[in-house]
């Protein structure tokens, strides 16, 4: 049965003219952020599993596709925040389950996984949002050597792992979808991040073209998502500590002239893990109000 969810009451998007930062954070509760209209289910009883799923990006998409039908199975290593996006779920009438596991531990990624398809008896969709630049320094002095290690491991091999060990049991599903994350710092150069960072999103897009050429033939379609700056609970305090001037200048470097709502990066990415992206894959969508133009 197609069921059709009208966000619009909860808010609006913010028109270019209402960038001031004050009433940017006062629009963006974590969780109740709206997408721009109204959408049809498009998971119903498809099981994702959805990395980082209990923070940020991550916790927002696990509540859009269980708001569109679909069972989730959120993978983190904050157990609190696991707990809590589960029972957020739960409470919207969403069938998931938690499970406490670091994206770098391929042993642990794989028996998550397993536990994921013998509980739903399928997976048809894998969204790899953990990752970020974790708290390591941005220049290049500061970096230790496992700074470099952690933000290659989380985000290069932690992808790496969930996607090899999720593609056998979408094969068995008759095919599937997987949304990895760069970023714009992978696309262009941030001065947010570090090279680490750049270093590691740039990879992904490497990973996700070469994944998506082999696993393509078996019905299984593999894109990237490269966000700009959203501001999650991670970045809300460095866009907090920034002062008005370089508010100021962040925001003239985006043609759209706004900061974006989170659920302006959910959206694309359910789009890509959906069937609406059908005949796309080992593409990367730049979500970034212009910010970055690839040519
Ligand atoms: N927010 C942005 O502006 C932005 C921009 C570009 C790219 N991205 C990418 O989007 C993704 C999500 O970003 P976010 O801002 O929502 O991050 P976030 O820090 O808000 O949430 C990340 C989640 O991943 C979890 N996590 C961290 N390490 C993990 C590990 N080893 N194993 C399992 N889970 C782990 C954290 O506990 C947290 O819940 C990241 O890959 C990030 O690099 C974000």
């Amino acid at each position: 049965m197609l069921r059709i969810i009208d966000y619009r009451q909860i808010s609006g998007i913010t028109s270019p003219t209402q960038v001031q930062y004050d009433n940017l954070k006062k629009d963006m509760p974590m969780a109740t952020n709206p997408p721009a209209g109204p959408v049809a289910a498009r998971f119903t009883d498809q099981v994702a599993i959805v990395t980082g799923g209990a923070g940020g990006l991550g916790h927002q998409i696990c509540l859009s596709i269980g708001a569109e039908g679909g069972k989730v199975a959120v993978f983190d290593t904050n157990a609190d925040a696991i707990d809590q996006t589960v029972a957020l779920l739960n409470a919207g009438g969403t069938e998931a389950v938690g499970h406490l596991v670091d994206v770098r531990d391929h042993g642990a990624v794989t028996s998550a996984v397993a536990a994921v398809a013998t509980y739903f008896g399928r997976i048809d969709i894998l969204i790899a949002a953990a990752g970020g630049s974790l708290a390591t320094p941005r220049d290049l002095a500061d970096i230790a050597p496992a700074d470099l290690d952690l933000v290659i491991d989380v985000n290069v091999k932690g992808t790496f792992n969930c996607a090899q060990a999720v593609v056998p049991h979408l094969l068995r599903a008759g095919g599937g979808a997987i949304v990895t994350f760069s970023s714009i710092g992978g696309r262009s150069t941030s001065p947010v991040t570090g090279v680490p960072y750049a270093a590691a999103k740039a990879a992904i897009l490497g990973l996700t073209r070469r994944l998506a050429r082999e696993v393509g033939p078996s019905g299984i379609r593999v894109n990237a998502v490269a966000p700009g700056l959203f501001l999650t609970g991670r970045l809300q305090g460095m866009f907090d500590a920034m002062t008005e001037a370089d508010r100021t200048e962040v925001l003239a470097g985006i043609p759209l002239g706004r900061m974006p709502q989170l659920q302006e990066c959910v959206d694309p990415v359910l789009f890509l893990a959906s069937g609406q992206s059908s005949y796309i894959t080992g593409a990367v969508l730049d979500v970034n109000g212009g910010r970055f133009m690839a040519g």
